[in-house]
């Protein structure tokens, strides 16, 4: 971007202003506007001067600084708005990109870094205002209340199936005590959510970016802790602001979950725009599937936003897909079949999507896939997926909604 970028500050209570001016001052080719102390103040001025990126310098957590933004968001969603901080109390990330900020960065920084930031904040919301006013990316939850149902092989062959398609997905392994994501896609756990959270200093795009592992489809992947005791470092309040930080630098975060609804897992669901849910043919599995989808109408989740997977589809056990609809009371969206190449698949650590492209399964996959992407495929594959998965209530077209 070779012309200069006319940015305002708006400086909350707290924060010195001349000390933000000056760490500003050396970011090359950002013409500062006005760097304004009270957000009041400078409510006025950014009326005043229609800045075309807006900058707030806080200290820490402040309900001031989050309703600035949010008002500033509204009045002009077109506009970016990058906050820096001080220090970044637990949550604060998340209630800031909540509020619809482009991207958060902790004081002081490397000035060709902060350029780099302005720059990728107005690329990002020039892209999203073409795209619908898309803000943050959909994320999707995969679920399966039993251990065994194929979250895992669900959740990386999403992943990858996305990243095939053009997308920059993120896949986070939250089973914390025994992620098998990164054996399932052959990925050496160099780093993991449990260095990102042993590491110092403040959470941001920037450096959540150095702890995802590359995938060769381009997808990139947050994986768990190599060992179970490492599991209790990765606090509750981290997850929130990881997700709400991934959702900021991708444009699809799909979550795979250990089984059963542990603190981690309702973090994710509360985060999560969607729930994928795998089941698999057998009286127990539908049973759980159905509590499954009793407790997400519980705790409030829109079935609208649920997709239903069943896994090993084709298995024979006097269960027929009538059965299947009548016991979770809906019809899945998508079939997967018992395929022996599944397990080979995992063993060589390449999802079948790749490693068996033209199976029943890779094409399941890709159905999958397109449910949770804009795009509308020219031509059809042939697939399992169900009749009933463009019925009302199908999960469709994910990626133009603003959260
Ligand atoms: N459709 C299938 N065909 C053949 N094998 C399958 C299929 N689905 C899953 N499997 C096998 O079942 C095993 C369990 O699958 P997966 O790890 O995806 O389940 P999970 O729900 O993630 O389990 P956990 O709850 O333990 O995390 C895999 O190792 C795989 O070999
Ligand atoms: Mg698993």
């Amino acid at each position: 971007m070779a012309d200069a970028i006319k940015g305002l500050v708006a400086v909350d209570t707290g924060v010195d202003s001349h000390s933000v001016q000056s760490a500003l001052a050396q970011v090359p080719g950002l013409e500062l506007v006005g760097v304004i102390s009270g957000l009041e103040e400078s409510w006025r001025t950014l009326q005043e001067t229609r800045p075309e990126l807006l900058m707030v310098a806080c200290a820490g957590y402040s309900d001031r600084a989050l309703y600035f933004i949010d008002s500033a968001v509204k009045q002009e969603p077109e506009r970016p708005v990058v906050v820096f901080a001080t220090g970044s109390p637990n949550g604060f990330i998340r209630r800031v990109f909540e509020s619809g900020a482009e991207d958060f960065l902790t004081l002081p920084e490397d000035p060709d870094r902060i350029r780099f930031a302005l720059e990728k904040a107005i690329a990002r919301r020039l892209g999203a205002a073409v795209a619908s006013g898309i803000a943050l990316a959909p994320m999707i939850c995969v679920l399966g209340p039993k251990g065994g149902t194929g979250k895992t092989l669900v959740s990386t062959n999403l992943a990858v199936a996305l990243a095939a398609a053009g997308g920059k997905p993120v896949l986070v392994d939250l089973d914390l005590q025994f992620g098998d994501v990164g054996l399932a896609l052959g990925i050496r756990p160099d780093k993991t959510i449990y260095d990102l959270a042993r590491s110092a200093g403040t959470l941001d795009t920037e450096k959540l970016d150095a702890y995802l592992m590359k995938h060769s489809s381009g997808a990139r992947i947050l994986l768990a802790p190599t060992r179970p005791d490492q599991a209790s470092a990765v606090t509750v309040d981290l997850l929130r602001d990881v997700f709400s930080t991934l959702r900021a630098m991708s444009d699809s975060v799909i979550v795979d979950t250990p089984p059963g609804f542990t603190p981690e897992v309702i973090a994710a669901i509360d985060s999560c725009t969607d729930v994928c849910l795998v089941g698999m043919v057998d009286s127990l599995s539908l049973k759980n599937t159905k509590l499954g989808l009793e407790t997400l109408e519980l705790m409030g989740f829109d079935p609208t936003r649920i997709s239903l997977v069943l896994n090993r589809a084709d298995t024979r056990v006097g269960i027929t897909r009538e059965d299947v609809d009548l016991i979770i009371g809906r019809a899945p969206e998508i079939f997967i079949p018992s395929d022996r190449q599944i397990p080979i698949s995992i063993n060589d650590g390449v999802p079948i999507v790749l490693h068996e492209e033209r199976s029943e399964a890779g094409r399941a996959f890709r159905a999958l896939a397109r449910l949770y992407s804009d795009e509308t495929p020219t031509a059809p594959e042939p697939t399992n997926v169900s009749p009933n998965g463009s019925k009302k209530g199908a999960p469709k077209r994910r990626f133009a909604w603003r959260s």
